[in-house]
């Protein structure tokens, strides 16, 4: 495994922006990942491991550390029941693949996560979701190399903590772990998930097949995100808030058609796609080279030659315009690389 050093990191993340690792390698075995963290070590630096980078944003002075690229790869279908196949991916697979191949299989259980940007091994960390399903439905199993131990360990799903936008990876008890693999379990059996309000044309012509559902999909998806090869983006870059039902009551009232999703007791979870666009009127919002996409306002969007600072920056004036408005405050998804 050969390090190099101050790598720029804007080719790595779909926002393009940010300056360079200090140290950057590339780990397609557990061995090379030990000798990764070996090596961050020895010169008292912390490590970061980056999969595709569509969710996490390089600060402009650059990172002063070890960027590992997960490039460990694998995938590995075993029938447990008649009805269930289980899949473990490597952590450097890229998703889209993975779930475009599950389709051709016949395997229910992913085909609505079709067209996600990224790594297998990112899906877990933050519990991907989208039109109705996350990966923590599936997912079985999630393997990790343990960073404090330095061995490789199985960590069951309820062990992942999994919730909206949430893991235990996200939070402090789980950084010691980096993700090496994750196992799936899918179904021979249809399963359609078809309650998202964009798939009810799915629903017309009876039950639809797997690719119908992907196809579908990725015809929703092409329509609402900006194209990632030419802008830099991240897709949704803001959480959908919960809030406490009671304190959107005048909201409600102004707003009838403010769509709400379940959340725990006497709270709801609303997107803040809607708040942005019919609340505060910021869809297609400019402010230099950022914006907020004209087809979908939960997404930013960075024109060529713009820095973290200024994605930030907006970021920062977002959330101040939708608490002024609105007296919500709102979490970002995407992370910074620290
Ligand atoms: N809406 C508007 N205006 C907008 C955007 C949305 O009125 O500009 C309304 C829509 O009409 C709809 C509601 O807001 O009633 C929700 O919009 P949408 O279905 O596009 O989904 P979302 O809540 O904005 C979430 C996920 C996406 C995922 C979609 C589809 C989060 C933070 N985002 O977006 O995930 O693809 O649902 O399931 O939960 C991501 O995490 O990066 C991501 C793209």
């Amino acid at each position: 495994m050969s390090v190099i050093e101050h790598v720029p990191l804007s080719p790595y993340t779909t926002f393009k922006t940010g300056g360079a690792a200090r140290y950057f390698c590339t780990a397609t075995t557990i061995a090379e990942l030990k000798t990764a963290v070996d090596f961050a070590r020895a010169k008292q630096l912390p490590f970061f491991v980056l999969g595709s980078g569509s969710n996490v944003l390089v600060p402009d002075e650059g990172y002063n550390g070890v960027v590992i690229l997960m490039a460990c790869l694998g995938r590995e279908y075993t029938s447990v029941r008649e009805s269930v196949v289980e899949l473990t991916c490597g952590a450097g697979e890229q998703f889209d693949e993975v779930v475009s191949e599950t389709v051709a299989r016949g395997l229910w259980g992913l085909e609505n996560l079709s067209h996600i940007p990224g790594t297998v091994g990112a899906t877990p960390v933050q519990n991907v979701g989208a039109y109705g399903v996350e990966v923590a439905d599936t997912i079985v199993s999630v393997t990790v190399f343990d960073t404090v131990h330095m061995r490789t360990e199985v960590l069951t799903a309820a062990v992942c903590l999994f919730g909206y936008r949430d893991s235990i990876f996200k939070q402090v008890a789980g950084r010691r772990y980096i993700i090496t693999a994750v196992t799936f379990a899918l179904s021979r059996v249809p399963q359609p998930q078809l309650e998202y309000a964009d798939l009810a044309p799915l629903t017309e012509a009876g039950v639809p097949t797997l690719a119908d559902i992907r196809a579908t999909i990725i015809a929703v998806r092409s329509a609402k995100f900006p194209d990632w090869g030419v802008v830099g983006t991240a897709g949704s870059f803001f959480k959908n808030p919960t809030v406490a039902r009671d304190s959107i009551m005048t909201l409600c009232k102004k707003f009838p058609a403010l769509p709400m999703y379940p959340a725990q007791e006497g709270y709801v979870k609303i997107p803040l796609g809607f708040i942005l666009d019919k609340v505060c009127g910021l869809k297609g919002y400019h402010q230099g080279l950022m914006s907020l996409y004209e087809k979908q306002a939960l997404v930013v969007v960075a024109e060529r030659g713009a820095t973290t600072q200024l994605v930030e920056q907006f970021a920062d004036n977002i959330t101040r315009m939708v608490f002024e408005k609105t007296q919500i405050v709102i979490e970002r998804e995407v992370t910074m690389m620290k």
